[in-house]
């Protein structure tokens, strides 16, 4: 269904031309957007792992967890989500009577991707007596059939605010599902979905890497394979990991996560080094392609054109809303 929704918004702003539109190289990007920002009294919301000019234009940058709680209070009046598909359906469902644009519509997820509505609600279904989390990364139709989203920020401790006999499907990541399984002890039915990024990175060359810079400390985030996890220091969300960087004393650190987290370390942490995780051949797997499909040149045109818009069925809204209120209440229950 929101496949649906991307191609109609798709091919409208086709008809319009808007997709030919080119932006004048002359143009001072950063200071249009901040004009667009006043005269719409837009939000520009950004996942770290979006480019680096994306994150400096950005009036909340942040994680999933973060990126939804923001869209939660957000007071203004269009919002502008830099990130993919199913972060700025989170925006819309939670705030269904504004207008969402995101920079490009064809920005998804493979590991949203790998759980069809049709094909989850047939797997609830065969499950009646299990309580379903799902990953926020997932479509809305799945949302709609879940009882609890989360994030990779507060996913252990919305499997473990759940009683210790109640029978749990996690979905849509395997990954993710597995490292909860070994953290919090309890048998949980995964769904056999993944993310394309952090599958790629490889055990051998993270150890050869290791072995030429000792010292450095290896950070993963936990949509990586159960064996690039155990050669982690240290496991957390996008957030997680760059608050680790501040706080621990250590001077360099192999990033095993998409390469965009590393602009903020940087930022924060400008006498350390950051190495990017390597994929397991030489390709630049480590990017997202979905990700880094929006540019600073197509976020000022939507903002501009408040084009593409995020368009979705009202129902389906309302039924994926109560799942992520839910997550949002034990969250700010656990102070996160
Ligand atoms: P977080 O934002 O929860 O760290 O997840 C990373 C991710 O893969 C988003 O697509
Ligand atoms: Fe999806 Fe992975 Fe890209 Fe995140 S990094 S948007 S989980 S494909």
């Amino acid at each position: 269904m929101a496949d649906i929704n991307t191609e109609t918004a798709s091919q409208q702003l086709e008809s319009k031309g808007f997709l030919d539109i080119a932006v004048s190289p002359e143009l001072d990007l950063f200071l249009e957007i901040e004009k667009l920002k006043k005269e719409k009294n837009a939000v520009v919301l950004a996942h770290y792992y979006q480019d680096s000019d994306i994150q400096d234009v950005a009036d909340y940058l942040g994680d999933s967890l973060g990126l939804a709680q923001q869209a939660a209070k957000t007071s203004a009046d269009l919002i502008v989500f830099a990130g993919v598909h199913f972060m700025a359906e989170t925006a819309k469902i939670l705030n269904p009577n504004k207008k969402v644009v995101l920079p490009d519509l064809k920005a998804g997820c493979s590991l949203a991707d790998s759980a069809p509505g049709y094909k989850f609600k047939a797997f609830r279904e065969a499950h009646p007596d299990h309580v379903v989390i799902s990953y926020i990364n997932c479509k809305a139709e799945v949302k709609a059939l879940s009882d609890i989203i989360c994030t990779s920020s507060n996913a252990e401790k919305i499997v473990e605010s759940l009683p210790k006999d109640q029978k749990i499907i996690f979905a849509p990541d395997r990954n993710l599902g597995a490292y909860l399984v070994k953290k919090t002890g309890r048998d949980m039915l995964l769904w056999d979905g993944s993310c394309m990024v952090h599958e790629i990175f490889s055990v051998e060359r993270i150890t050869k890497l290791k072995i030429r810079h000792p010292e450095a400390k290896v950070i993963a985030h936990p949509e990586c394979e159960e064996p690039v996890l155990r050669l982690a220091d240290f496991i957390g969300s996008t957030t997680g990991l760059l608050n680790y960087t501040k706080k621990d004393t250590a001077k360099e650190y192999i990033v095993v996560t998409e390469t965009g987290i590393l602009h903020q370390m940087q930022l924060a942490s400008p006498e350390k080094t950051f190495i990017p995780g390597p994929p397991t051949n030489h390709c630049a797997c480590n990017d997202c392609p979905h990700m880094k499909l929006n540019t600073l040149e197509k976020l000022y045109l939507c903002m501009k054109y408040e084009q593409p818009e995020l368009l979705m069925d009202p129902a389906l809204m309302a039924a994926a809303r109560k799942p992520i209120e839910r997550m949002l209440e034990i969250s700010a229950q656990y102070g996160l």
